[in-house]
C-alpha cells in the first residue's frame, strides 16, 4: 500500500475515534467513504493508472474501504452504548436515598380524648348522642330544677341571645331531650358536646369548654351501678391502679348527688403539688336523678330510677397530657398541637 493510502488511513481512523457522536460519526463516513469522499478520490485515479498497478492497488484501495466501513461499525456500536448507559444512570432510582414525610394532619388532643372517653362508654353499652348548643331556660335550668332564684342562673354566668335563648351552660339539659325523646326506658346515653359559660378567662377558665353527660334510667337502678360505671370508667382512662373516691355534694337534679375524685396520677395519693396536697384529684359530678327531673321529662318517677354524671373533657385531657392551661386547647398554636 502507497504512502498516500496509509496516510489516509491514519487520518481516518483517527477521526474515527474521536467522533463523540453519532452526527460526528455520520460525518466522517461521509468525508472518507461517501461518494465524493477520500476513498471515492482514490477509485477515480485507478482510470489513470497504468494497469501493472491498477490491479493491486484497487485490491489495496477496497481493502482500505472494508476496514473503514469495519471501524466506523464498531465505533458507531460504541457510541450506542454509551449513550444507553448514559441513559439507563440518569433514569435509575437510588433506594438507598432517604425518604421524606409527607406533612400530615392530627387529632386536637379534646378530639382524642373526646373520642377515648366516648369508646369507654360505648364498650360499655352506651349511645352516644348530642343536643343543641342553643338551648331555651326550660331545658337548660328550669327542667334540672334550676330554679330562677337559682345563682347559677344569674345572666352573669350565661351568653343569652335573646330572650328565653342562651348558649347551654351545660350539657345536662341533653338529659331532658333524650328522654322526652325516647319516652320510656331504658335511657343509657353519653352526650358529649360544647358548653359555654361568662367566666373570666385564665389558666383554668375558659369561655368555651367541652363536657360529656351520661344518664342510665331504668327500673331499680342504684347508686351500686352509678359507683360501679364510674369506677370502670375511671380504670379506663386513668390506668388500673386508680382508685375512686365517691363525697357528697349537692346538685339540683341529683339527689343524692356526689363529686367523684381519682387518686393522684401524679403522686398516686401521698400528696403532690397536683393534688394540691391531697392525694385525691376531682373529676366529675353525679347522682341519682331527682325525682322532679324525670317527672319534668315524662318519666315515672314511682316506676323507674337513674343515675347523671357530667364529666370536663377538658379536665380529662389536661390531666391526660400534663396540660396546664386551658388556653393552650384552643389557641390553635401549631407549636403546642404539633406534640400529640
Ligand atoms: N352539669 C354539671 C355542671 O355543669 C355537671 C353535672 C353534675 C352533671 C352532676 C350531672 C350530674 O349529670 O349528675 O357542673
Amino acid at each position: 500500500m502507497n504512502e498516500e493510502l496509509e496516510k489516509l488511513e491514519a487520518n481516518a481512523v483517527a477521526a474515527i475515534q474521536a467522533a463523540d457522536s453519532n452526527s460526528e460519526l455520520q460525518d466522517v463516513k461521509v468525508r472518507f467513504l461517501g461518494k465524493k469522499g477520500e476513498i471515492g478520490k482514490q477509485m477515480a485515479t485507478l482510470k489513470e493508472m497504468p494497469h501493472s498497478q491498477r490491479k493491486a492497488f484497487g485490491k489495496a484501495l477496497n481493502e482500505l474501504k472494508g476496514r473503514l466501513i469495519n471501524a466506523t461499525e464498531e465505533k458507531k456500536k460504541e457510541l450506542e452504548e454509551k449513550a444507553l448507559k448514559k441513559k439507563i444512570s440518569a433514569e435509575s432510582l437510588d433506594i438507598t436515598l432517604p425518604g421524606f414525610r409527607f406533612p400530615t394532619g392530627r387529632l386536637h388532643p379534646l378530639t382524642r380524648v373526646w373520642h377515648e372517653i366516648t369508646d369507654v362508654f360505648i364498650a360499655m353499652g352506651f349511645d352516644v348522642v348530642e343536643g343543641p348548643e342553643i338551648e331555651t331556660e326550660w331545658y337548660n335550668f328550669e327542667a334540672l330544677n334550676l330554679h330562677s332564684e337559682h345563682p347559677a342562673r344569674d345572666e352573669q354566668d350565661s351568653f343569652y341571645l335573646g330572650e328565653n335563648r342562651l348558649l347551654r351552660t351545660q350539657t345536662s339539659p341533653v338529659q331532658i331531650r333524650v328522654m322526652e325523646k325516647m319516652g320510656a326506658p331504658p335511657v343509657q346515653i353519653v352526650a358529649p358536646g360544647r358548653v359555654f359559660r361568662r367566666d373570666a378567662t385564665d389558666a383554668s377558665h375558659s369561655p368555651v369548654f367541652h363536657q360529656i353527660e351520661g344518664l342510665v334510667v331504668d327500673k331499680d337502678i342504684t347508686m351500686g351501678h352509678l359507683k360501679a360505671t364510674l369506677e370502670a370508667f375511671n380504670k379506663e382512662i386513668f390506668g388500673k391502679d386508680i382508685l375512686s373516691r365517691f363525697r357528697p355534694d349537692y346538685f339540683p337534679f341529683t339527689e343524692p348527688s356526689c363529686e367523684v375524685a381519682i387518686s393522684c396520677i401524679i403522686c398516686g395519693g401521698e400528696g403532690c403539688g397536683l393534688c394540691k396536697r391531697t392525694g385525691w384529684i376531682e373529676i366529675l359530678g353525679a347522682g341519682m336523678v331527682h325525682p322532679q327531673v324525670l317527672k319534668n321529662a315524662g318519666f315515672d318517677p314511682k316506676k323507674y330510677s337513674g343515675f347523671a354524671f357530667g364529666i370536663g373533657i377538658d379536665r380529662v385531657a389536661m390531666l391526660k397530657y400534663s396540660i396546664d392551661d386551658i388556653r393552650l386547647l384552643y389557641e390553635n398554636d401549631m407549636r403546642f398541637l404539633k406534640q400529640f
